[in-house]
Order: structure tokens, then sequence, then C-alpha cells
């Protein structure tokens, strides 16, 4: 009760974050998952101006979401929320990682990332399949706060591509909540209520409720 009161005045104060993400399915699960904590945000192409690309140079997720905030920030002046995010496979010894976008090759493309996974893990057995999503958050405030969560689903890589929702590489990760579908199988609210998107924006909305406290 007493948390949330504090969330509804947090509410109250009526920030709105920007998302410093141009991927477009990303931004829409970012969408998704903020509106019902209460949480307002626009998209990049809501902005009259383009934010400017950022280059992935940090080593892991964490720093990559703050390289991405605090870009946006820079740029817009309003507080920004960046994701960075990615698979990593014990198999592959947490590859891709910081590269899935890059996989394969080109950025976001998400056939030539799943096919190349699927065939460096040719003749792995299913029990040495496991591997993790991982997402992690950062928000970066105009005045230089910044705050960051991370949120991690675990699962296994199946041995073909099946599903059609989500993005990425939801169609051969394999839920340890919902072992019988692959992450693509699964309708959106049902992603959402096991992802590492979802796990990582709670711990956010929490750190927002004592920010503001
Ligand atoms: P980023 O935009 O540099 O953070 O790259 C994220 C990449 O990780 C995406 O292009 C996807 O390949 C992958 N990824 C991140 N989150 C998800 C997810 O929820 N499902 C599937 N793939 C994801």
């Amino acid at each position: 009760m007493v948390l949330l009161t504090r969330f509804l005045d947090w509410t109250a104060i009526d920030l709105t974050f920007l998302l410093a993400t141009k991927n477009q399915d990303k931004c829409a699960e970012l969408q998704r998952l903020l509106a019902p904590l209460g949480i307002k945000v626009i998209a990049p192409m809501d902005l009259p101006f383009d934010l400017p690309d950022v280059e992935e140079t940090g080593q892991t997720f964490a720093e990559n979401a703050r390289l991405k905030a605090a870009s946006g920030c820079a740029a817009s002046r309003m507080p920004c929320i960046g994701d960075d995010s990615g698979l990593c496979v014990d198999a592959l010894n947490g590859a891709p990682g910081v590269c899935s976008a890059r996989f394969a090759g080109g950025h976001g493309d998400d056939n030539a990332n799943i096919a190349k996974l699927l065939r460096m893990m040719e003749g792995i057995p299913e029990k040495d399949r496991t591997a993790r999503f991982v997402c992690s958050i950062c928000c970066v405030f105009p005045r230089g706060k910044a705050c960051a969560t991370e949120g991690c689903c675990e699962g296994r890589i199946g041995f073909a591509p099946k599903g059609e929702n989500g993005f990425g590489y939801d169609p051969v990760f394999i839920p340890y909540a919902s072992p019988l579908k692959t992450m693509a199988e699964l309708s959106d609210a049902q992603k959402d209520t096991i992802s590492h998107r979802q796990m990582a924006l709670k711990q956010f909305a929490a750190l927002l409720m004592d920010i503001q406290s």
C-alpha cells in the first residue's frame, strides 16, 4: 500500500522519457511494458529531429545501455532510457552477447543471425544448448543522474526456428518458463510476463519510485 501510494505520487510529477532506440520492435516492446507501469515515453520517431547513431563500443550490455541513454539525453535534453540486450549462449562462451544485433555482419539481420547461430550449434545436444536473454536498461537524466537495471530470461536454443511473433532470436529461444514453445510462439502478453525486458523494467520502475521519494 505504501509503495502504491508512492508510485501514484511519482506519476503525478508527469515525467516523459525518451526511448533511445531506433529498433522498432524493441521500441514497441518497451512502450507496451512501460505503459502499465505508469511510465510515459516517446519514441525517437516522434521527435522533430533524428537522434545521432551511437557506436556500441562497450564490453557489456550495461555499458552500451548507458552510452545510448547518455547520447539520447544529450541530444534531446529529456530523461532518456537506453536498452542494450542480446542472447548469451553457454556452448559459445557467451556469444553472440553484445554482438547479438550484428552477429552475422549486417546490423539487425535477424534471419542471417539465426542461421549463423544454428550453424555454429550443429551437433550440440539439447542438454548443452543452455542460453539466456539479457536486457540492460539505463536511464540518464538531463542533470547527469543515472540509474541502471538488468533482467535475464533463462532457456535453451532449439534446433530450428519456430513461430512468427517477437523479433531477433525469439524463433530459436525456448524459455524454461514455457518449455514447449519458442519465444516467437508465445503471444506478446505471454512474452511480457517472462521476458528479460519486463524484469529489467519492473526493477527500473521500482528505482524511479525510490529516486522520487
Ligand atoms: P541492440 O539493439 O544492440 O541492443 O541489439 C539487440 C539484439 O539482441 C537484437 O537485434 C536481437 O537480435 C537481440 N535481442 C534483444 N532482445 C531480444 C528479444 O527480446 N528477443 C529476441 N532477440 C532479442
